[in-house]
């Protein structure tokens, strides 16, 4: 066989073949996967479908497409790296590196059903972590050098996954955008996650990285006390609630928060854009300042060890000796049932709807 001198072009398709369907979201399903290559090469992926009703509107893809072409070349720790995007049939799938681990919706509701106290420390971390993946591409320059311009709009704690490791994982960058279109489209019933939108985002004005500050201002006090600012069952009431409701402060809800914690998580959720942390690497610098700057505090492994012992049932084997952090050892033991719960959950695949329940009803909403 003849080989071509310089290889131009290679147009074979991918081959995935799904493991096991891991969650139903509000756009398609999310699958285990294997990818293969020659001589048995076999990497595990997560494939994303998009629902045929998204996938055969013509405004829906040329935004989706758009988007997913602007965010193609975000690779950093703390994002869930895209790896493809292909049309199978009708339907669009995104195919995306595979997380082992749990989303922070999982972790907090685990905790709140369990009776577990959130851990302060590593909330903190998980948070700075994701300032970290945002700045990253609130910053990305494209191949002309200019700024692309990414705004993730969809900050939530779904959208947030902890791997197995440690390792904070920011995800769906770049599909809020072209979801919007089929929300409007199709009226508040697909309306998505309004009590995690900033005030901008409310009232349909232009939003930037900032935006996206906001957002995670609100993950982080739901990290930090298991308690909502602005959800109510109500769509309307909420967004309301995100345009003007008074914004409490965490201690009011857990008076052990340390008030330098609470500082930054009021600056992140500052209405007034001027008032509010300009950037994300800015709010991950003041966590890290307080996190490090006169103590050993947590890391990955910490991260990974914690989840490991209280969610995923395996040894926490990473070496952390220098962090003696009293409150991993405060929470009442793991009950074994709950791991076998959250772990079943999984492999039933149905926590989509069974966790939006449990949230609506595990949340106490904030006064
Ligand atoms: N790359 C991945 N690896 C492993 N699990 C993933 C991955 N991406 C998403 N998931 C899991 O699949 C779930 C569903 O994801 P999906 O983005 O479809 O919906 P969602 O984020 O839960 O909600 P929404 O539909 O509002 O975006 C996530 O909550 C997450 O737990
Ligand atoms: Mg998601």
């Amino acid at each position: 066989m003849q080989y071509p001198k310089n290889l131009k072009t290679i147009t074979e398709s991918k081959k995935y073949e799904m493991v096991r369907l891991l969650a139903e979201g509000g756009m398609g399903q999310v699958y285990e996967a294997s990818q293969f290559g020659a001589e048995g090469f076999e990497k595990t992926v997560a494939i994303k479908t998009i629902l045929e009703s998204y996938s055969t509107n013509p405004e829906f893809v040329r935004l989706f497409i758009g988007e997913a072409k602007l965010v193609a070349d975000l690779v950093h720790e703390n994002i869930v790296q895209v790896y493809h995007l292909d049309k199978f049939g009708p339907i669009y799938y995104i195919a995306m590196e595979y997380v082992d681990g749990i989303n922070l919706e999982q972790f907090i509701q685990t905790h709140i059903s369990r009776g577990m106290e959130l851990p302060i420390e590593l909330c903190a971390f998980i948070i700075s972590r994701v300032c970290r993946g945002l700045e990253y591409a609130h910053n990305k320059r494209g191949r002309d050098g200019g700024r692309l311009g990414i705004v993730h709009r969809d900050v939530s704690p779904k959208n947030v996954m902890l791997t197995s490791e440690g390792v904070v994982k920011l995800t769906d960058f770049g599909i809020a955008k072209a979801r919007q279109v089929m929300e409007q489209e199709e009226g508040e019933v697909l309306m998505g996650k309004v009590e995690y939108m900033s005030p901008e985002q409310a009232q349909y004005l232009e939003t930037d990285c900032r935006s996206d500050v906001f957002s995670l201002g609100i993950v982080m006090f739901e990290l930090l006390t298991g308690h909502h600012i602005f959800e109510t069952e109500d769509l309307y009431e909420t967004l309301n609630n995100v345009k003007r409701k008074r914004i409490p402060r965490p201690r009011e809800f857990r008076p052990d928060l340390p008030e330098d914690l609470e500082k930054i998580v009021m600056r992140s959720l500052e209405r007034d854009l001027k008032a509010r942390y300009q950037t994300a690497g800015e709010m991950g610098h003041n966590l890290e300042y307080y996190m490090y700057h006169d103590r050993y505090g947590p890391t990955n492994v910490t991260l990974s060890n914690y989840l490991k012992k209280h969610f995923l049932g395996k040894p926490a084997d990473g070496h952390d000796p220098h962090h003696t952090s009293s409150e991993t050892e405060q929470l009442p033991a793991k009950g074994s049932s709950d791991t076998d719960k959250l772990l079943a959950h999984r492999a039933d695949t149905l926590f989509g709807d069974e966790l939006s329940k449990a949230r609506v009803q595990g949340r106490k909403p904030a006064k």
